[in-house]
């Protein structure tokens, strides 16, 4: 029996709210928007937000019809509990239940965070828990790692940290460069970071002693090794 009018503007209303906070070109914030243009996903982008008013990002976001804020931190000095109040209660006037951190460059408080704890998510762009902070393509050739990647995890005060939800990872050879190892990585974190959203609007993901269990998706048993692999 095919749908009514009813149905699928209830099946609509049921997906879940989401903000992505950006700092900068949004790439990732793309891949979540692009993914969430299915409307079978389960999460649709009801808001990108900035910190910064020149981010790239916010232009793309506007193109594909997406709402945009800018809370500029500047115009809140030193003051980060008064922009994370105003960022907050913004998200809440947009009725959002869950935050995507999408290159967003600025520490959040445990204040933030508690408030938004178990329905926040970054992507980082290394297997954590190695290389957490900046740089991470260009110190992950100086260890002489041989696998690299990203990271999408749930959010906890301390940086780069909490229980890791998603991972992908490439090979790193002779010749990479933190550039060419940085567009490898950047590709599967568009990759991971939809999947992730997914899981977590599906209601898949528990934490147990900061490990997620994903329910009902399959873990791969290819092995990946380089070189030589
Ligand atoms: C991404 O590589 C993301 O993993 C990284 O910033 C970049 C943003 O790119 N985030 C962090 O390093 C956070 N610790 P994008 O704006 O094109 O998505």
């Amino acid at each position: 029996m095919a749908a009514s009018a009813v149905d699928i503007e209830s099946a609509q209303r049921a997906r879940m709210r989401v903000a992505i906070l950006i700092s900068g070109r949004g790439s990732n914030m793309v891949a979540l928007i692009e993914a969430a243009a299915d409307p079978a996903f389960p999460a649709e982008i009801a808001l990108v937000l900035s910190n910064r008013p020149d981010a790239a990002g916010l232009a793309r976001a506007a193109a594909a019809g997406i709402a945009t804020k800018v809370i500029d931190h500047k115009d809140f000095g030193k003051n980060r509990e008064a922009f994370e109040q105003v960022l907050h209660a913004t998200l809440e006037a947009h009725d959002i239940a869950c935050v995507c951190l999408a290159g967003f460059m600025r520490l959040l408080t445990p204040w933030f965070v508690g408030r938004w704890e178990g329905r926040m998510i970054n992507v980082h762009p290394a297997l954590l828990p190695a290389f957490k902070g900046l740089d991470t393509h260009a110190r992950a050739l100086a260890a002489g790692v041989r696998l690299h990647g990203a990271t999408v995890h749930l959010v906890v005060p301390e940086m780069d940290s909490g229980p890791i939800i998603v991972q992908g990872a490439v090979a790193v050879g002779d010749d990479d460069t933190p550039d060419t190892l940085a567009t490898r990585v950047l590709a599967v974190e568009h990759r991971i970071y939809p999947l992730a959203l997914r899981w977590l609007a599906e209601g898949r993901i528990t934490v147990t002693a900061d490990r997620c269990r994903i329910a009902g998706v399959p873990t791969p048993d290819r092995v990946l090794v380089a070189p030589g692999g």
